[in-house]
């Protein structure tokens, strides 16, 4: 069902012309987003997030052939990965095109570029018809938005237009792949897997490392939820569970099964599968928050290479968790 019609984009299409903010679904995640080409608007969203301005945006475009307004010295890997993936959710980080603001860029030589996939993201697109800047809907090193209501919930009243797209698909955020360096790198794991996009490539990629070009994405602190949040194997799970519920702490567990052998406050059943646990973990981890516990127990699901984009938000959590909180 389409929540949205044809004078919700041009009134969104309107704000972003005039330099304003307009938050919009993507596939992945919500994004907040601003005109690319306009250094005061993407300042807005630095300021609305409270994020650092040294940290780059990526930039959505309605096709692939609007990239080489972005992007110069294109490298043919780029081109085949873009007509495998995209429209979807990867991200490529390429040389930027002179005239791309370090605004964008984060004062770096490159650009990150994204066409996504979501009705509502095209539609919005095609009809602005440059690019349009956007990090995830979520304050500064916070879970990302995948609903409207979270994208409120983020931001009240400072985002006056959120275009409202439903449930995103994904749920996490994208795999960004940097072909900017000769050797393709993973930075982000996402629902397109490393080894996805090395049968694309015919080629292997490296994981990111040091040397790799500044992510915040990729801090070990980020994507925390707001409570503490610690991951634990199935049977000392619930051993932690029990003993911080004996101390008197308010304990959500998020679970791979429904078999509840305890009683936390909440019990919150994740599916057992990636794309259905991705799908729904940012609502989990809101949940939690939401429901006021004090601590939130996560069974670590399978180390397995589906799991990987699963696995890095996960342990980013607990990171992030561990920098502000005992559990
Ligand atoms: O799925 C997604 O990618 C969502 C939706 C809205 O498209 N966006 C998103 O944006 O997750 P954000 O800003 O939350 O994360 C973008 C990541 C950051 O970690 C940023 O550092 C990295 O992309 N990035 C952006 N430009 C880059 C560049 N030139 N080089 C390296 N990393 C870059
Ligand atoms: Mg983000």
């Amino acid at each position: 069902m389409l929540l949205i019609s044809d004078s919700d984009i041009d009134n969104a299409v309107a704000i972003l012309r005039s330099g304003g903010l307009v938050a919009f679904p993507t596939e992945t995640v919500y994004g907040l987003g601003a005109d690319a080409a306009n250094p005061s608007a993407v300042r807005k969203i630095y300021e609305t997030k409270g994020r650092p301005s040294d940290h780059p945006v990526i930039v959505h475009v309605a096709d692939a052939v609007q990239v080489a307004n972005w992007a110069r010295d294109i490298p043919d890997a780029a081109h085949r990965l873009a007509r495998r993936f995209w429209p979807g959710p990867l991200t490529l980080v390429l040389q930027r095109a002179r005239g791309v603001g370090d605004f964008v860029t984060g004062g770096q030589d490159t650009v990150a570029v994204r066409v996504p996939s979501h009705p509502v993201a095209q539609q919005l697109l095609r009809r602005f018809g440059g690019g349009v800047a956007a990090p995830s809907a979520n304050r500064f090193g916070r879970v990302s938005a995948t609903t409207a209501a979270h994208v409120r919930q983020e931001f009240g009243a400072a985002v006056e237009c959120v275009l409202d797209g439903g449930a995103a698909d994904v749920g996490i955020e994208s795999t960004i792949v940097d072909l900017s360096g000769g050797k393709p790198r993973l930075l982000r794991p996402g629902w397109i897997t490393a080894a996805a996009i090395e049968e694309a490539l015919e080629e292997r990629v490296i994981a990111a490392g040091a040397g790799a070009p500044r992510a915040p994405g990729m801090l070990a602190a980020h994507y925390a939820p707001l409570t503490p949040l610690a991951l634990a194997e199935r049977d000392l799970l619930l051993e932690l569970a029990a003993s911080l519920g004996r101390q008197g702490r308010k304990v959500a567990v998020l679970a791979l099964s429904s078999a509840r052998p305890l009683d936390p406050v909440i019990w919150l059943v994740a599916p057992a599968d990636p794309a259905g646990y991705a799908h729904t973990l940012y609502a989990n981890l809101r949940e939690a928050d939401e429901a006021g516990c004090d601590a939130l127990v996560v069974e670590r699901p399978p180390q397995t290479p589906e799991w990987a984009a699963v696995n890095d938000r996960l342990s980013r959590a607990a990171a992030g968790t561990a920098a502000q909180d005992e559990i």
